[in-house]
């Protein structure tokens, strides 16, 4: 079987470094691994659409801020297609078949959709009817490429646990023309939800405490400068505490051996300056500047690279275009043979046609 991959973001603002470690740094390592026949990354404009129904410009804004920050990454349109979802047509198609093989009870189960409800203030049922189906809308969008593997965050599970018993149920009625998959999750603890800056559970535009792809080095020591530490940690001396510690979870995400040796040579790796910041006499403006090198050591391709993409934003969307246009030719492929299996593909089935018509001739 061919090893496929499919994963997504939505286009509701410029990504941020949690998007990184959390999916974005492992589909640059995968498409480099050479290991995968196919990838797929979808800008997912149609599910970022059902909650904002009334805002379409904010998406219609951000499907470039995305590319821009997908290709700044290290995503190589050579290797990977990058598409817009809402492009894709027979991606709704197949989310309208698949609605007939779940409840509603399956869907109000799935503890990420309650947790987004509540965080959006749905109050009782006034919840769009689309917003409720995204999950069965994004097993079609793996399903449709015959994706083998998704590279995304734990709040992802619950979507591919559904997406996997829609495979199977579909396969059970109608025959065997989809595959199952399996999420890739990150690397570890920190990278699963990078918390924001301010040392909150999760990073968001909302609350203001994200660092973007895109921030300048002035904006990003800026913030590193100003994140949440230990609030017990008041002098050098004292012993300080990791657990909760945002500088040190970013550290756990982004730092390796390497990064020691060329900023902060006095200590061989991150469990050393750990042991220091416990033991007391190591202040968090040391820390502090460390991470930031090591960010910066990371934002800075990524800066250089978007600056000359925003210079042929042209070019960015002939990058999607042509993504797009590789993406409908498997989607197509798919659709043909749900149809077939499901036998609603009437034009084609001859048999179906014959057969009619035969009874109706009283034969
Ligand atoms: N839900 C994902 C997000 O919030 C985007 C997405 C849509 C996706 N379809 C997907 C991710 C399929 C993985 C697989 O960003």
């Amino acid at each position: 079987m061919n090893k496929v991959i499919l994963t997504g973001d939505r286009p509701t603002g410029k990504l941020h470094i949690g998007h990184y470690v959390g999916s974005l740094r492992r589909r640059v390592e995968l498409q480099d691994s050479g290991e995968y026949d196919r990838i797929f990354i979808m800008i997912a404009d149609a599910q970022a659409l059902t909650d904002n129904a009334d805002n379409p410009e904010k998406i219609r804004q951000n499907v470039i801020e995305v590319a821009l920050d997908y290709l700044a990454a290290g995503l190589d349109p050579k290797k990977v297609n990058i598409f817009i979802q809402s492009a894709v047509p027979e991606l709704t198609e197949l989310a309208f078949y698949y609605m007939n093989l779940v409840s509603v009870a399956r869907v109000q189960r799935n503890p990420t959709v309650k947790t987004e409800i509540e965080m959006r203030g749905f109050a009782g049922e006034s919840i769009p009817t689309g917003f409720f189906c995204y999950p069965i809308s994004q097993a079609a969008d793996i399903t449709l490429f015959h994706g083998t593997t998704v590279p995304a965050g734990e709040d992802q599970k619950p979507m591919i646990e559904l997406t996997n018993e829609i495979v199977r149920r579909f396969n059970s009625i109608y025959g065997p023309v989809l595959n199952e998959c399996q999420i890739l999750l990150p690397q570890n603890q920190a990278c699963m939800r990078l918390p924001g800056t301010d040392g909150k559970a999760k990073m968001s535009k909302s609350l203001g405490n994200c660092i973007y792809l895109s921030d300048s080095a002035k904006e990003l020591k800026k913030k590193v400068n100003s994140m949440y530490t230990d609030p017990e940690h008041l002098t050098i001396e004292q012993p300080g505490h990791l657990e909760g510690n945002t500088v040190f979870t970013y550290l756990d995400a982004f730092c390796t051996d390497d990064d020691f040796a060329r900023f902060l040579p006095d200590y061989p790796n991150l469990q050393a300056l750990k042991d220091h910041y416990t033991r007391g006499g190591l202040g968090d403006g040391t820390c502090k500047k460390f991470l930031f090198n090591v960010l910066n050591d990371r934002l800075e391709p990524m800066r250089q690279r978007r600056a000359e993409y925003e210079q042929n934003i042209q070019g960015v969307y002939d990058i999607l275009a042509a993504g797009t246009a590789a993406a409908r030719e498997i989607a197509q492929q798919t659709i043909a043979e749900v149809r077939h299996a499901m036998r609603i593909d009437y034009f084609e089935d001859k048999e179906l046609i014959a057969e009619q018509a035969k009874r109706y001739k009283g034969e």
